[in-house]
């Protein structure tokens, strides 16, 4: 089996927004970080950067934040917005107040909209985030539309047709699958992330999207246990599904 990666300690804990160099070489002095049953009294020993790091580390007694690369599954609200520069409550703002401090720092992979609720990942994986947004890499999102009017039985072959021209845009969009499920709700399945997408296809076909949810990035669905608001760390084999 090969090594671990290894860090120092103090550079793990200040990366993880535990503190300053100076405040967790204090907080290693105190006797807070025990790694194994055994308490660290050095700040510059190196410790193994695993997956499994929080159940053999403990920070005042409680279990070390996982470390990079880290990727998050939520089931974002309606009402927050994605990003940390509009206005409003932010998905940040539903994390542990410590990991805004992390490095690298947590970004969600593409955005939903403010009134746009359903799964969302976060991660601090830059490799995997390009890995999902990349329309190269057709990773398929699948939205349940509600509709303000019946459809007409043409959307499914416009929006297959891979030739929908949205205002303002230059290129054509890439093919998208719709399946109807009411005469007012359908899952249309994108494999690019173009800003308001889902609701700007709609609107191109004369109709409006009153409530919007995302349920699947790739092979990966929104867990039916995982509440509005709620996370959790999403582990390998999650993360295998989106491509799998
Ligand atoms: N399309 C939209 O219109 N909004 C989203 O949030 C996502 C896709």
């Amino acid at each position: 089996m090969s090594k671990p990666p290894m860090a120092r300690l103090d550079r793990l804990l200040a990366n993880l927004g535990y503190g300053s160099r100076r405040e967790v070489n204090a907080l290693v002095r105190a006797g807070g970080v025990v790694l194994d049953g055994v308490t660290l009294k050095d700040a510059g020993a190196k410790v193994p950067i695993v997956r499994d790091l929080p159940a053999r580390m403990t920070i005042s007694g409680a279990p070390v934040d996982p470390p990079a690369p880290l990727t998050l599954i939520m089931h974002k609200p309606l009402g927050v917005v994605c990003s940390h520069r509009e206005p409003g409550r932010s998905i940040y703002e539903l994390l542990p107040a410590r990991w805004r401090a992390r490095m690298p720092g947590l970004s969600s992979i593409g955005r939903l909209d403010k009134e746009t609720s359903g799964l969302l990942l976060i991660t601090d994986d830059g490799d995997l985030l390009h890995r999902v947004i990349s329309p190269r890499h057709h990773v398929a999102k699948r939205y349940l539309a509600t509709l303000d009017r019946p459809m007409s039985g043409e959307e499914g072959a416009i929006f297959a047709a891979g030739a929908l021209m949205l205002e303002g845009e230059d290129s054509p969009l890439a093919p998208a699958e719709l399946e109807v499920l009411s005469p007012t709700e359908a899952a249309l399945t994108i494999t690019e992330g173009r800003y308001h997408q889902v609701r700007r296809m709609f609107a191109a076909v004369g109709n409006h999207v009153t409530a919007l949810h995302r349920d699947r990035i790739g092979g990966l669905s929104l867990p039916a246990d995982l509440a509005p608001g709620a996370w959790r760390v999403l582990d390998q084999a999650g993360e295998a599904s989106i491509f799998g």
